[in-house]
């Protein structure tokens, strides 16, 4: 296993380059099962939760050639319908393919995925929502068997919760469906946005993207034609770059971005002082004279992301005065809090609020362990501002969603780098 160290206290600068979005490519890889051709798609994330997807897809019979970024994948001759455990356990989002596969052929056996280190992540309200489209969910020995007899029929979905993956294995689900189906109460992320615009191109009538409410007309078992599309870029990894310039007080550029995706974490560097530059492409944080404060409660999109809830407890570590945390999403979110505390932060928890009391310089490098993705950067962040060196174990949580992420901070002067446990 590989640990990240890192030398802190270095100011940073330049630009950095953000790569796809792995929360867009996941549902989008996985809708390949509905096209009747193969698909070309450029700016896919090196991320190793990609590498999973692809292995699983593989596994059920998808061909593809894959080149960097780019690569143009064949699902029109899947002809295995098993999701196994040992993928599933490894990455929940492969819960992405339930959908699609059920409306294709009519039948699949998916394993539950378990919880994660961030809470129990159910999918109760998928399983709900595709017997509510005619489907015969049944769990067996930790697998999900749903069948259908012909195509699933359209149906309207009331979501008791907004949920991402739900909403997106609906859509899929929805597409070769017979008759209409209204999800209400839908994700409005610009993952799920992505998704519908990819369907509407290959000529499936949707309407109401980008709202809480979407009409899908199915197509009746007929597998529709993509057209070649980008995957839009990382939202959530140009928030954590971001955080990297803002932690470190430094002036940090990051490019190829789409900004107004963007705009509630943005709001809240501005909040605690920083200066923002928004640009057609790209945004630019400038150092403030000295980090106030923040009050942050999750939500969905487009309010604030409890993906970058980790990363900005790590600078309220450095602001002056109290900053509050209310992570409304996941049961137990907070596994960064420990860790930071073992570095020198001052943070006490009470059930999903979480109260920072922030002092510049406050934080000593150690031996910290990463738990959860986010929470694993929450932890570089950290180390680029301790004194002494900071050691983050356990990056492969890192590695199922960064690409390539010390490269990157080393490319804009922060002193890191990966080594081997010994
Ligand atoms: C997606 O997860 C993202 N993953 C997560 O990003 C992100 O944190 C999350 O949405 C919230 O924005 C992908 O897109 C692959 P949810 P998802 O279903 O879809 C409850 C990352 O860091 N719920 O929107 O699994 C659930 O427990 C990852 O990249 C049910 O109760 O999240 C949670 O409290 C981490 N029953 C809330 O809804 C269900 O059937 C939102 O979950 C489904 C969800």
């Amino acid at each position: 296993m590989d640990y990240l160290e890192i030398i802190g206290k270095n100011k940073l600068s330049g630009s950095v380059k953000i790569s796809g979005a792995k929360n867009a490519a996941l549902p989008l890889l996985a809708s390949t099962i509905l096209s009747s051709n193969e698909v070309k798609i450029t700016n896919l994330p090196n991320v190793a939760d990609i590498k999973t997807l692809l292995k699983l897809l593989g596994m059920l019979g998808t061909e593809y050639d894959q080149n960097n970024t780019d690569i143009v994948i064949d699902s029109t001759n899947v002809n295995k319908t098993t999701a196994t455990y040992d993928i599933v356990k490894t990455m929940r989002a492969s819960i992405l393919v339930l959908g699609p596969l059920l409306a294709r052929f009519g039948h699949c056996e998916v394993s539950l995925p378990g919880g994660c280190a961030i809470g129990q992540r159910p999918v109760d309200l998928h399983l709900k929502a595709l017997e509510l489209m005619g489907a015969k969910i049944e769990l067996k020995s930790g697998y999900i068997v749903a069948t259908v007899d012909g195509a699933l029929k359209g149906a309207t979905i009331v979501f008791d919760k907004v949920t991402v993956t739900g909403t997106e294995n609906i859509i899929m689900a929805a597409t070769l469906a017979e008759g209409k189906t209204t999800i209400v109460n839908a994700a409005k992320e610009p993952e799920v946005i992505q998704l519908c615009e990819i369907l509407l191109d290959a000529g499936v009538q949707i309407k109401g993207i980008g709202t809480n409410r979407i009409e899908i007309v199915g197509t009746n078992k007929k597998l529709v034609p993509f057209k070649p599309f980008k995957i839009i870029p990382d939202r959530i990894e140009a928030g954590t770059y971001l955080c990297a310039g803002a932690i470190t007080n430094s002036k940090i550029k990051i490019e190829n971005i789409i900004p107004l995706h963007l705009d509630a974490i943005l709001a809240k560097f501005e909040e605690m002082g920083y200066k923002i530059l928004r640009e057609e492409n790209s945004v630019t944080i400038f150092p403030t004279k000295h980090i106030k404060p923040v009050n942050i409660t999750t939500t969905e999109y487009p309010g604030f992301p409890t993906d970058m809830q980790a990363q900005f407890m790590a600078i309220a570590t450095m602001a002056n005065g109290v900053s509050i945390v209310d992570e409304k999403l996941f049961e137990n979110r907070f596994m960064h809090v420990s860790e930071l505390i073992r570095m020198g932060a001052n943070i006490a928890l009470n059930g999903t609020v979480a109260t920072i009391t922030g002092t510049p310089n406050q934080l000593i490098g150690t031996d910290v362990m990463a738990t959860d993705l986010r929470a694993s950067s929450a932890l570089v962040l950290a180390g680029l501002v301790a004194s002494n060196i900071t050691k983050v174990h356990r990056i492969y949580h890192l590695d199922r969603g960064y690409d390539k992420l010390e490269n990157k901070l080393k490319n804009i002067g922060a002193n890191i780098i990966r080594k081997k446990e010994n």
